[in-house]
């Protein structure tokens, strides 16, 4: 099949490669002249395991290639994918969709012969039925039909859940449009992951269903970490005695600062616009969006705490940047707040991320960063550990007390053993443990 994806952030570098990699023929389009000029030259513009390799081999083999002209790109194709940005619009939380119908404009005046336009991009209910009305009015006579294919991939495993995903969303509604998607997808069918064919707009809620539900299921064991803390029960124990039953699942049950990054926080504010602009406001995930953005500040205050209360004049040691590990991707990380909170009480923050740093420059000004864990921490009142890179999970634990100007180690994402670190003399802190 002739593919071509518009869009060569995340999901459409990631889907593009893994597209190729099934053996289809892959053009990547993107408007960013220097972000093309770079993947040409082989140089990856995002941290994800294994990706430079994945495009490197199929460039190589002649199946993946990039371009900023997007009319050639798109004649004969067999499917175009629109995987470009939906960013929170500013103020008001709705999906800014200006990028999704700039591409559907101008993929219209260059349809040739029959072309299914799929949309992978995250989008609100009924936008696949604007893109259609926008190609169909620019170009009256073009041969399409419109696809809503959301994307599940997780940052930092992108490959593997594109390659082995649980289940493939594609929203519907022409015959021939299917069969072209049967197509694209049958080289997963070593796996046999089920194909779900649904209509257009139950394609477009599923995914900000899954990105809700999954997004309240860590906010609800955040919740119940708060009451393990109080009333002496451990949060991991709860988490994998009701994870057991199948009806829950053990997945998504890990408590720690809150979840961040590019997806649940933009996709539960848009799903909570939908709600409230067709008058069935989604009550759970509005109190989901709150409890988040307070525990994040929260976490802050466990630090504080753990100080005896103030870190004014205090140097503090964060391990971890990321909104999760194995990515650069500081987008709504808890870091950003929790390092707002401390600077704003006046502590001095020092930090070590493995990848991120570049990005978290300019967000915290106010933070000295350092080129290695064990150099951020040397003289540091206390190290809070953010998050949970493989890095930290085996620190020279000796050395760390070394460092330390006192031993206090804040660790919101349980990495470590509570017994383990109180034995070497650690005064530790974790999140839903005794
Ligand atoms: C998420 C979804 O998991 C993907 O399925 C989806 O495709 C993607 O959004 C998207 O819509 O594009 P992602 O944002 O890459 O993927 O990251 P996750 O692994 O889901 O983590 C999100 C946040 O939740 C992170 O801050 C993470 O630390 C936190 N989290 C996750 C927890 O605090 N506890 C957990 O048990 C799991």
């Amino acid at each position: 099949m002739k593919i071509t994806m518009i869009g060569s952030g995340y999901v459409g570098l990631v889907s593009g490669a893994c597209f190729a990699d099934f053996g289809h023929d892959v053009i990547c389009v993107d408007s960013d002249e220097s972000k093309i000029a770079r993947l040409k030259r082989g140089e990856i513009p995002i941290y994800e395991p294994g990706l430079d390799e994945l495009v490197a081999n199929n460039v190589k083999q002649n199946r993946l290639s990039f371009t900023t002209d997007l009319a050639p790109a798109v004649k004969g194709a067999d499917a175009v994918f629109i995987a470009v940005g939906t960013p929170s619009r500013r103020g008001d939380g709705h999906a800014d969709l200006s990028y999704v119908y700039a591409a559907a404009k101008t993929i219209a005046g260059a349809l040739e012969g029959f072309t299914v336009v799929v949309n992978k991009s995250t989008v609100p209910v009924g936008t696949g039925d604007e893109v259609e009305r926008i190609i169909r009015e620019a170009n009256p006579k073009a041969d399409f039909a419109v696809v809503s294919n959301p994307e599940f991939l997780r940052e930092g495993a992108a490959i593997e859940d594109f390659k082995r995903p649980d289940r493939v969303v594609i929203g519907v509604e022409e015959p021939r449009a299917r069969e072209v998607m049967e197509e694209i997808y049958r080289p997963l069918s070593l796996n046999a992951p089920p194909l779900v064919f649904v209509g257009r707009r139950t394609s477009e809620l599923t995914k900000y269903a899954a990105n809700a539900f999954l997004a309240t299921k860590i906010t609800f064991i955040n919740e119940i970490a708060d009451l393990c803390e109080k009333v002496g029960a451990d949060v991991q124990e709860v988490a994998r005695g009701i994870g057991l039953d199948k009806r829950i699942g053990g997945k998504f049950l890990h408590a720690g600062p809150g979840y961040g990054g590019s997806c649940f926080p933009k996709d539960t504010l848009a799903l909570i616009k939908t709600g409230q602009d067709e008058g069935s406001s989604l009550r759970i995930v509005e109190t989901v969006v709150a409890v988040n953005d307070a525990r994040k500040r929260a976490m802050a205050r466990k630090i504080i705490v753990a100080l005896g209360g103030s870190v004014r004049g205090k140097k503090i040691a964060l391990l971890g940047l990321a909104f999760k590990p194995n990515t650069d991707d500081m987008r709504d990380a808890p870091s950003l707040a929790i390092v707002a909170s401390l600077a704003g009480d006046g502590a001095q923050v020092h930090a070590y991320d493995p990848e991120s740093m570049d990005q978290a420059r300019p967000l915290m000004p106010e933070v000295t960063f350092h080129d290695d864990p064990y150099a951020a921490l040397e003289g540091a009142e206390a190290v809070a550990i953010v998050t949970e890179w493989d890095a930290f999970r085996a620190l020279d634990l000796d050395r760390v007390k070394s460092l330390l100007k006192q031993p206090i180690v804040v660790d919101l994402r349980n990495v470590y053993r509570p017994a383990d670190l109180r034995k070497r003399g650690f005064t530790y802190i974790s999140v839903g443990r005794k």
